[in-house]
């Protein structure tokens, strides 16, 4: 059940891989210590402070076996429900194996799990989210583009009375394709990469504008953008027609998800919504429950922007106010289950969460947001970029019952599929003419599988 191209391991000096294990994952694990540090400073109660230096012990001991490469030692029973599969993964494959030679995607999201368990086994703060501060803190500075897409789309979307059935279709068809480019790009903005964001350094990566869409279509290396609105304006003759999002990122990009998915509400083409999330702070800036329900009150009850006018408040205030409705009515709902924080891919979602499986297998479509859900996908492995979408994600999309799946990805990280018959030319090129290119977020791909009804 293994695709035939080697994963990647921290070990491999040529892949992204190995400065993320020696580098960047010791950085974000020092920058979550001053967090918790500072955390600890504003305390008060001795029961407290005594819990969270404890937790700050727990969280040096992993610096020290992150930086000494330890063995990677099975997870403490903390009462998650993801405890077993994550040590019967350990126990099956990667007994004696340390950071460094366990593959990159399982070792990297180990990682997540131990500084997880810091808190889980603690009193006080099981539930603390030590990237909670730099999540809000890096929405609060997205103003540009917050209100650029709030003051366009607080108005409910109506198509004009005045021009023909086949002009409507068309206009619908270009807004859904912008919309998917701006649910696309929105992905540029996630955390662990962009440490210390200069607020320039944000506008740059979010500019939302038509213009700048065109230009960025030519940057989709794999684009079945135009097979996407083929399945999608299909759904609206469906009664029941759902969509689902594995979410990545919160703040900007959970908010341009948002947009999306309203308006794929809003023009009938989706009946529900839903979105998940993970039970835990994951890569920095994923999408918990915490995260969402943030978005949605901030939005709607916040002062997050004291420089905005009245009426781009307003903007927003009508746009949170309509997405919480739309989760009162159950159009929208927000689910999390314990597979999505484990390190297996979604070569083994099949087997491993069955319920997940069939449960997904229901959708009409289900959209994968991001580089880390792109990376599980196609097992993170060196596959050559000619390698068709659905080859592969495997059983995702050959397993009976394998949803209609579409991947929006920034690539952020080594693995590159769907590129099409020249695809390896394509690699070939780029990786003469512009080092880093797999791993500026510059490039995406929107790729598509058509699944197999079960
Ligand atoms: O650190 C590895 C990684 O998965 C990269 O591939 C990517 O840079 C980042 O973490 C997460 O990106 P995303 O939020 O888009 O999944
Ligand atoms: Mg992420």
């Amino acid at each position: 059940n293994n695709p035939p191209w080697p994963a990647f391991r921290g070990y491999h000096e040529y892949s992204f891989a190995h400065a993320t294990m020696g580098v960047r994952l010791p950085t974000i694990l020092g920058k979550a210590i001053d967090d918790t540090s500072r955390t600890l400073n504003e305390q008060s109660a001795e029961d407290r402070v005594i819990d969270l230096v404890e937790c700050l012990e727990r969280m040096d001991a992993l610096m020290a076996d992150l930086s000494g490469n330890a063995k990677l030692r099975p997870i403490i029973d903390d009462g998650e429900g993801d405890v077993a599969l994550w040590n019967k993964e350990i126990a099956k494959y990667f007994q004696g194996k340390d950071f460094m030679n366990a593959p990159w995607l399982f070792a990297e999201a180990y990682k997540y799990r131990r500084l997880h368990e810091c808190f889980s086994v603690s009193k006080h703060w099981k539930d603390y989210d030590v990237f909670y501060r730099q999540k809000c803190d890096t929405f609060s500075r997205s103003s540009d583009a917050v209100f650029e897409l709030s003051m366009r789309f607080a108005e409910p979307f109506r198509q004009s009375e005045t021009i023909s059935d086949e002009e409507k279709a068309e206009a619908e068809r270009l807004m859904f394709l912008e919309l998917t480019q701006v649910c696309l790009w929105g992905n540029s903005t996630d955390l662990s990469l962009l440490i210390n964001m200069t607020e320039e350094q944000i506008k740059s990566l979010q500019s939302t504008g038509g213009d700048h869409l065109a230009a960025t279509e030519k940057n989709i290396l794999g684009n079945h953008l135009n097979q996407l609105w083929d399945s999608v304006k299909d759904l609206r003759e469906k009664t029941g027609g759902r969509i689902d999002f594995v979410l990545d990122n919160a703040g900007f990009e959970l908010y341009c998800d948002c947009v999306y998915a309203d308006f794929l509400i809003q023009s009938g083409l989706a009946k529900q919504v839903r979105f998940h999330g993970k039970r835990y702070p994951w890569f920095v800036s994923d999408v918990t429950r915490k995260d969402w329900e943030w978005l949605l009150n901030t939005m709607v009850y916040g002062h997050l922007f004291p420089k905005a006018t009245e009426a781009e408040r307003e903007s927003l205030r009508r746009l949170g106010a309509r997405w919480k409705q739309y989760e009162k009515d159950g159009r929208w709902v927000y689910e999390q289950h314990p597979f999505w924080c484990t390190g297996y891919t979604f070569w083994d979602l099949h087997s491993e969460a069955p319920d997940l499986f069939l449960h997904l297998s229901r959708s009409d479509l289900v959209f994968f947001k991001g580089d880390l859900n792109h990376r599980k996908l196609t097992y993170d492995c060196a596959a050559p970029a000619s390698t068709p979408f659905d080859v592969a994600i495997g059983p995702m999309a050959s397993a009976p019952g394998a949803p209609k799946v579409c991947s929006l990805r920034t690539i952020k990280s080594d693995v590159v599929v769907g590129l099409g018959d020249d695809g390896d030319t394509i690699a070939e090129k780029l990786d003469k003419e512009e080092s880093g290119w797999k791993i500026s977020g510059k490039y995406a791909v929107v790729l598509l599988s058509e699944g197999r009804p079960g």
